[in-house]
């Protein structure tokens, strides 16, 4: 069974209720519920957290055993070397992943620290763009 890990960082605990109009009505919560259903076949771990070092240290803990994570890291994207180099420090692919079309938004939205070390980046397709990710886990 393949281990994929999905992490969300700051303020995506309050996805359902942050700025519904970017990032959906639904909690993640309800929505892990779903994906758990669609990928019974996977092993589908969720952590989130608001501090840059505790993102840091799960990727440390999981990204040597496990097949995949899928990474929203949130504003860290924008800012983090730290967890970009943790990305590249560690041996499990990650997918960075974004609810909303970050290159539509803000300037400030337009770079990320963390592109150049993840396998890939899937942008602006709601919560389906952590399904996306999963799916590109399957078949790749
Ligand atoms: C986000 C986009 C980021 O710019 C923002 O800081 C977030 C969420 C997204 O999923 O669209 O917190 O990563």
């Amino acid at each position: 069974m393949k281990k994929i890990c999905i992490i969300n960082g700051p303020n995506l605990n309050l996805l359902g209720k942050r700025e519904p109009t970017v990032y959906g009505s639904k909690s993640f919560d309800v929505y892990f519920e779903d994906l758990k259903n669609l990928y019974q076949n996977i092993e589908l771990q969720y952590f989130q957290s608001n501090h840059e070092g505790a993102i840091i240290d799960k990727l440390h803990e999981i990204g040597f055993t496990f097949d995949g994570v899928v990474l929203n890291a949130g504003a860290y994207t924008h800012t983090s070397i730290a967890i970009a180099d943790a990305i590249g420090a560690i041996q499990t692919p990650v997918i960075e992943v974004h609810i909303s079309n970050v290159a539509q938004r803000e300037t400030f939205r337009h770079h990320s620290y963390i592109s150049a070390k993840c396998k890939g980046t899937i942008t602006g397709f709601g919560l389906h763009s952590y399904r996306l990710a999963i799916e590109s886990f399957i078949i790749l």
